[in-house]
């Protein structure tokens, strides 16, 4: 679940503080914020007058939220209905743009509209699309091969039942078209109403999720794009809430840090992998007042850097998480 739900269900844009202070030496110029959602981040930013804001959300239905801000902010202020992987679609007319920012995951009034089921709470059609995607998780669950599904609920929810689950599904499925709460009551078979700290449908939930929205390569190209497309000195900021996120925004921004190694006994970094000044090694977190205040926050990391150079190399990222892509592409 993402952190910006809460138990009284009152939006809380997670670690806004940490983030404000991170790119405020830079205000005065353009910031980009690519998950508007209900607009936590872009309306703070906006506060200080010399900003303005170019926002992007895959989802329509936040359109609804934007209007307040085109009504408010006037010309500091401009949507796309767009996905991050998108960004290089748009015609930055004269924009001094100084940083890129990120919160990645689904919203309060995502999570709360049952059309686009992507609660195990939800009863009906399995859906799960944000918005712009080329096919639902019932397609999914309608279609895919046991093998494929096995490997999709292992490698993008590390969910140990995964054979037993996929198996339950395409046993399952010829009798009858799988709606979400006949998925929840298979996963709840396989592992015998076992009371564990999490619902037992989290992790394929997730899985699907991410399948469904291509997650992995939204995240690997909006990065990319991103740098491609602020100036030397420009801040990229991601807040992510589960491990595979975290594992690719990390190395995104330490495999291309200047000092990844600073040894002097070491050989100089090539240039096209020296492209960040990192302020710090280590995520930034949620104080413990964040997390009791909104506890799915406790997930949340916020890891930032600055570029250094314009001239640097992707294909090692890429490579890197080739594996994840091609599960991606199983569909
Ligand atoms: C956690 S919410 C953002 C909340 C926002 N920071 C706020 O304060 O209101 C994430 C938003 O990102 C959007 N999103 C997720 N993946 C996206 C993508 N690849 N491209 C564009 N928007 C995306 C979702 O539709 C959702 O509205």
């Amino acid at each position: 679940m993402n952190a910006t739900i809460n138990l009284e269900n009152k939006h809380f844009p997670v670690l806004l503080k940490e983030l404000i202070s991170i790119i405020s030496p830079l205000y005065g110029g353009t910031f980009i914020d690519c998950t508007f959602g209900q607009g936590g981040y872009s309306e703070k930013i906006l506060e200080s007058k010399e900003n303005n804001i170019i926002a992007l959300d895959r989802d329509k239905d936040v359109l609804s939220n934007t209007s307040k801000f085109y009504k408010k902010y006037n010309k500091r202020f401009e949507f796309y209905n767009l996905k991050f992987s998108q960004l290089d679609q748009i015609k930055f007319k004269k924009h001094k743009i100084k940083g890129i920012i990120f919160d990645l995951g689904f919203s309060l009034s995502q999570i709360k509209n049952s059309q686009k089921g992507l609660s195990f709470s939800d009863k009906g059609n399995l859906n799960m699309k944000m918005g712009i995607n080329d096919f639902s998780a019932n397609e999914v669950i309608s279609n895919m091969d046991e093998k494929n599904l096995t490997k999709v609920f292992k490698v993008f929810g590390d969910e140990k039942y995964s054979k037993k689950i996929a198996r339950e599904i395409v046993i399952k499925r010829k009798d009858k078209a799988i709606k979400t709460e006949d998925l929840v009551e298979i996963i709840d078979n396989v592992k015998k109403y076992q009371k564990t700290k999490i619902h037992n449908s989290t992790k394929v939930f997730q899985a699907l999720r991410i399948l469904v929205n291509k997650e992995i390569s939204e995240l690997i190209n909006g990065l990319i794009n991103s740098f491609n497309l602020i100036p030397v000195g420009g801040i990229i900021a991601v807040v992510s809430f589960h491990s595979i996120e975290d594992r690719i925004v990390k190395f995104f921004f330490k495999n291309y840090s200047e000092q990844k190694n600073s040894s002097r006994y070491l050989p100089e970094l090539e240039v096209s992998k020296r492209c960040f000044k990192l302020l710090s090694k280590k995520p930034i977190l949620p104080s413990l007042s964040e997390i009791r205040q909104n506890p799915p926050s406790r997930s949340a990391k916020l890891r930032y850097g600055i570029k250094t150079n314009d001239k640097c190399n992707f294909s090692e990222f890429r490579e890197k998480f080739k594996n994840l892509i091609n599960v991606e592409d199983l569909r």
